[in-house]
């Protein structure tokens, strides 16, 4: 019996390469509907599903996948679209991308962070609407970034790196992590760890780089975009539900905050009514792994957890790695050398 993987989207190369001699390789090419994606995996019943951040991996999915599907190994590094304690429960491995994105992340929120706080989207309107009539004193100010404070929620690798960014653009930092995570070296002497409310009444800029749970959603709701300052930058690349893109609506309207930059959307890919009117946000689609080497890296990391998980190995960027204590399923393949 040949290994089985199906990927709902067609992945990047060096994936192809590397899976398609050891497995029979099916891809959808399209995102299927849930009902589709449990109907795929009845009919055609694979040992690993590589899906993509918009395909929600719940219990029905995880069911229709049983007995023979083993893994989910998905080209993302976030994983809240993935019901992880129920694949867990049925003894499925979950793998996924960390790791190779964090610059190209860290770059994206960085670019947002810069053009948010000086207006250069609106003023790249303003120039190709033949309004700019020439320099003038006061003509589109914006905020200052040195010495400015960053505020960063969730100091993994990614908060870490726009953190090394901003040192180097003179801007004080300071972060929340309810996890208190390890903070590297280079950084330990040159960030605050702060309250999250200090964070976001005290912060110049704020930029999320927290993962989506039940505790991040709309951490920043209509209270925290009241109490952040009135010429606030808020950035969000993370996970769209970490905001409540409503009372940001009203908040970029009506003036409570300075200007948000926005890789992610609470019901992406629609936006919430009225962002696009904002002249003060910048709204960009999703693109903070979107580089031609990112996107390669993360192909080669899926297809190594896909690898591991056909020859019996828990994937070596594992969230569940308990789901396969103590008894691994056997090899279906042997590990390429
Ligand atoms: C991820 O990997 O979680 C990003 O959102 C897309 O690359």
């Amino acid at each position: 019996m040949s290994a089985e993987v199906l990927c709902t989207l067609e992945l990047p190369e060096p994936f192809p390469t590397l899976v398609a001699p050891v497995a029979t390789l099916r891809t959808l090419g399209r995102l299927p509907g849930h009902e589709e994606l449990c109907d795929e995996l009845r009919v055609h019943p694979a040992d690993v599903l590589c899906p993509q951040l918009r395909d929600a991996i719940d219990d029905a999915v995880l069911d229709a996948g049983l007995p023979r599907l083993r893994s989910i190994c998905i080209y993302a590094a976030g994983f809240d679209n993935i019901d992880v304690s129920a694949a867990t429960e049925r003894g499925i491995v979950v793998g996924n991308t960390p790791g190779v994105l964090t610059d190209a992340t860290a770059d994206c929120a960085m670019g947002l962070i810069i053009a948010t706080a000086r207006r250069l989207c609106e003023g790249d309107g303003e120039t190709r609407a033949g309004r700019f009539t020439g320099w003038e004193p006061t003509y589109m100010l914006g905020l200052d970034l040195h010495e400015a404070m960053l505020g960063i929620v969730g100091f993994g690798r990614i908060g870490q790196a726009v953190a090394r960014r901003a040192l180097a653009f003179s801007m004080r930092v300071a972060y929340f992590d309810s996890t208190d995570p390890p903070v590297a070296s280079d950084l330990r002497d040159h960030v605050d760890a702060v309250p999250l409310g200090a964070l976001i009444a005290e912060s110049d800029v704020i930029s999320l780089h927290c993962p989506l749970t039940d505790a991040t959603h709309h951490l920043i709701d209509e209270a925290a975009l009241r109490r952040m300052k009135r010429t606030a930058v808020l950035v969000n690349t993370s996970r769209g539900p970490v905001v409540d893109e409503s009372a940001l609506v009203r908040a970029l309207r009506e003036g409570w905050i300075g200007g948000a930059g926005l890789d992610v959307y609470e019901r992406e890919p629609k936006l919430a009514d009225g962002l696009t009117e904002c002249r003060n946000a910048v709204l960009s689609p999703h693109l903070g792994s979107a580089t031609v080497r990112t996107r390669a890296a993360m192909s080669e990391r899926c297809a190594q957890n896909t690898l591991d998980a056909l020859a019996g190995k828990t994937p070596r960027h594992s969230v569940n790695p308990e789901a396969w204590e103590p008894h691994p399923p056997p090899p279906l393949i042997d590990l390429p050398g």
